[in-house]
């Protein structure tokens, strides 16, 4: 049975009409239009889906919407600003950092969830993060790399 959920993506708040039990990925894609988080799995294993919820880096392929009731989503499509890419956007795209570009919605979530709650993170620090997402195409260390020149910059995350 669908009900009236609000939910607060990018700063924007909307009512929309689901089955409370619906995972938000398919929400955020076709009630807002974001396709930024992908399905990869479906098992909460590659991280392809993932979203900032309150600041943390969450799933989005099996919880439901509702779950996320009065949270602060935030997905990809929320970093850039005046069409300036945000600069942990910029670090990956000087670095090349990803090839297909399939994970690189878990990638960059993973990463700036770590960089707002540490400045300056230990290069073990940023390969546990980033290994909560799998990458197809092997590219890890090319992500470590943008992820340190991010660092790097000291810009505000
Ligand atoms: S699609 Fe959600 S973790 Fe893989
Ligand atoms: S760049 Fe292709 S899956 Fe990571």
């Amino acid at each position: 049975m669908t009900k009236s959920i609000v939910l607060s993506v990018n700063g924007r708040e909307k009512t929309i009409f689901a089955d409370p039990e619906e995972p938000l990925l398919y929400i955020l894609r076709e009630e807002f239009g974001l396709n930024g988080p992908k399905f990869g799995c479906g098992l909460h294993q590659c991280g392809s889906c993932m979203v900032l919820s309150d600041g943390q880096a969450n799933y989005t392929c099996r919880i439901p919407c509702s779950a996320f009731e009065g949270k602060k989503i935030e997905t990809i499509e929320g970093l850039a600003q005046d069409e300036k890419l945000h600069p942990l956007q910029q670090s990956f795209f000087d670095e090349q950092a990803a090839q297909c570009g399939y994970c690189l919605n878990g990638m960059l979530i993973n990463a700036l969830e770590l960089l707002r709650k540490k400045t300056n993170p230990s290069e073990e620090e940023i390969r546990d993060v980033l290994h909560k997402v799998i990458c197809r195409c092997g590219t890890h260390s090319r992500f470590i790399k943008a992820v340190k020149k991010a660092v790097d910059s000291r810009s505000k995350f």
